[in-house]
């Protein structure tokens, strides 16, 4: 196993289908290519496995769990699946009280309202570790329901500062 630039791990991954554009991933290339080796990674929001992909190749070291409620067929020998019934995989995190360094919301047409975004940060801020990041995708104005959920959270704690924003990605590190 070896690191594959960007480039082509982006040129990689044209091929699945999916909404993962090269300007999200050159936001979350630095943060995913730069986890040490045995990291692990959570996305929520599988899909067919466009921007699992990518990050498995740009840091093949790390352990990737990919999340979603409906199975479409993604398989990769290197990456770990899980179809969550509700939060039941998180609680089985908590249970196994393994923490994530890197966990990537993937918001979608189903979880673009506020309550969502809101369920889905209180579900995953407890599993981050500290110096963990969380990336939120759709943090841009065509969906305001994601940025007042992620906005009124930051406003509120103190435990996760801002570290990126650009490209629909905001990401957070628990500080
Ligand atoms: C926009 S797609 C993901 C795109 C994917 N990351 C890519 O690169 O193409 C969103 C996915 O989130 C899944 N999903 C929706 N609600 C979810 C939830 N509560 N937990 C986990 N996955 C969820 C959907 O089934 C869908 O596959």
């Amino acid at each position: 196993m070896k690191y594959t630039t960007f480039d082509k791990a982006f040129k990689a991954i044209e091929r699945i289908e999916g909404w993962f554009t090269r300007d999200e991933a050159s936001v979350l290339y630095p943060f995913v290519r730069n986890l040490i080796v045995d990291s692990h990674m959570v996305e929520v929001g599988t899909w067919k496995g466009r921007s699992t992909t990518f990050f498995h190749l740009i840091n093949p070291f790390i352990k990737i769990t990919t999340v979603d409620i409906k199975d479409r067929g993604f398989k990769h020998e290197h990456v770990e699946k899980k179809i969550m019934a509700n939060d039941m995989y998180a609680h089985e995190l908590i249970m196994a009280n393994q923490k994530a360094d890197f966990v990537f919301i993937v918001c979608l047409d189903a979880c673009h309202d506020y309550e969502a975004v809101k369920e889905d940060i209180a579900t995953w801020e407890v599993l981050t570790r500290l110096g963990g990041h969380i990336a939120f995708h759709d943090y841009e104005p065509n969906h305001p329901e994601v940025m007042r959920a992620v906005d009124e959270w930051l406003e509120n704690n103190q435990s996760f500062e801002v570290v990126a924003k650009a490209n629909h990605i905001l990401i957070a590190k628990r500080i």
